[in-house]
C-alpha cells in the first residue's frame, strides 16, 4: 500500500487543472526566452540534440549524486567534528549546487514544450527544485559564514525537496512518456516494399502510407523520393501534416525539423532520429527498405 502512495500524489498533480493558471503563463514566460534564432540554437544545446538524447536526464545525475555523498558527509562531518570531512562535504554540494543550475536551464528547456497533465507536473517538478537550490544556497551560505549546525539543516531540506522533485522527474518519464522516443519500438520492413505507385506523388506533396500498420511519410523533393516514419519522435505528431523546408520536415506541432536523407534531427525538442528508409522506383511503384536504426 505505501508504494502507491507516491504514484497517486503524482498522478492527482497530473489531473489538477488549476496548476495550469500558473503553469500556462510560466511557460508561455520561458518560450519567450528561446524565440528566434540564438534562441533556437540554445534550446537545442539544452534539449540534447547534439547529444541525441535529453540532456537534462543526464545533467540531473550531477546534484542528485553530489547532494547525496554531501548529505552523508555532512552527518558524518557534524558527529566526528572533522575538519577534512567537512571540507570535503562543503566542496561536493557546492558541485552539486552548480550542476543543478545547469540541469535547471536544461529542464527549462525541455519544459517550454510540454503538454496539458505533463505541464502541471513539469511545473512542480521545477518549483521544488527552485525551492531545493534556493535552500542549498542558504546552505552555502552558512557554510561560508562557519554555522555548520545551520548548513547542515538547510542542506537537509533542500535534500528532501530535490529528492521530492526527482521522484516527480521520473513519474514525467516513466509513467507520462514524456520525452519518450514516439518510434522507439518501430522500424517498418526489412526488404523492399512497394507502397505507392510512383504517378501518385507529386513534387512537394506530403502523403503517408502504412505497411504492416507502421505509418511511413513519402515525400518528393526536386525529383527525388525520400521516406521517412511519419511520427515524429518527439511527441508523437504527425509528421504530414507538416511542412517542408529544403530536403527536411518541420513537425507542426513543436516545430521539430528532420533531414529527409537520414532522419536525423536538425533542431528539437526532438532529440531521437527518425526512422528512415531506402527509397527506389520499380516497375512504375515506390517501393521502400527500413535502415539501421
Ligand atoms: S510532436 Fe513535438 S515536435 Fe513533433
Amino acid at each position: 500500500m505505501a508504494a502507491t502512495v507516491p504514484v497517486e500524489i503524482d498522478e492527482l498533480l497530473g489531473q489538477s487543472r488549476w496548476i495550469d493558471r500558473l503553469a500556462v503563463p510560466v511557460q508561455q514566460i520561458v518560450r519567450r526566452l528561446f524565440a528566434g534564432p540564438t534562441g533556437l540554437k540554445a534550446r537545442n544545446i539544452l534539449n540534447g540534440v547534439w547529444l541525441g538524447h535529453p540532456l537534462h536526464a543526464a545533467l540531473t545525475d550531477l546534484p542528485v549524486g553530489a547532494y547525496t555523498t554531501g548529505i552523508l558527509l555532512d552527518y558524518l562531518g557534524l558527529l566526528s567534528a572533522d575538519r577534512h570531512l567537512q571540507h570535503t562535504a562543503d566542496l561536493v554540494t557546492g558541485a552539486g549546487w552548480l550542476g543543478a543550475l545547469a540541469a535547471a536551464a536544461a529542464g527549462l528547456a525541455d519544459y517550454s514544450v510540454l503538454e496539458d497533465e505533463q505541464r502541471r507536473v513539469g511545473l512542480t517538478h521545477g518549483a521544488l527544485n527552485v525551492l531545493g537550490v534556493l535552500a542549498y544556497t542558504g546552505s552555502m551560505r552558512e557554510r561560508l559564514a562557519g554555522r555548520r549546525a545551520a548548513a547542515v539543516a538547510l542542506a537537509t531540506v533542500g535534500y528532501a525537496l530535490v529528492f521530492t522533485a526527482a521522484d516527480l522527474g521520473g513519474h514525467l518519464v516513466y509513467h507520462l512518456g514524456t520525452l519518450v522516443n514516439r518510434q522507439a519500438w518501430n522500424r517498418g520492413p526489412a526488404e523492399f516494399t512497394p507502397v505507392l505507385p510512383a504517378a501518385a506523388l507529386g513534387e512537394g506533396e506530403l502523403r503517408s502510407v502504412e505497411i504492416g500498420g507502421f505509418p511511413v511519410l513519402l515525400t518528393r523533393v526536386s525529383g527525388r523520393v525520400y521516406a521517412l516514419g511519419n511520427t515524429c519522435t518527439h511527441w508523437g505528431c504527425r509528421l504530414d501534416q507538416g511542412h517542408l523546408e529544403g530536403a527536411s520536415i518541420i513537425c507542426h506541432c513543436h516545430g521539430s525539423q528532420f533531414d529527409l536523407r537520414t532522419g536525423a534531427v536538425i533542431n528539437g525538442p526532438a532529440t531521437a532520429p527518425e526512422v528512415s528508409f531506402d527509397v527506389r522506383e520499380r516497375d512504375g511503384h515506390i517501393e521502400v527498405r527500413a535502415r539501421p536504426y
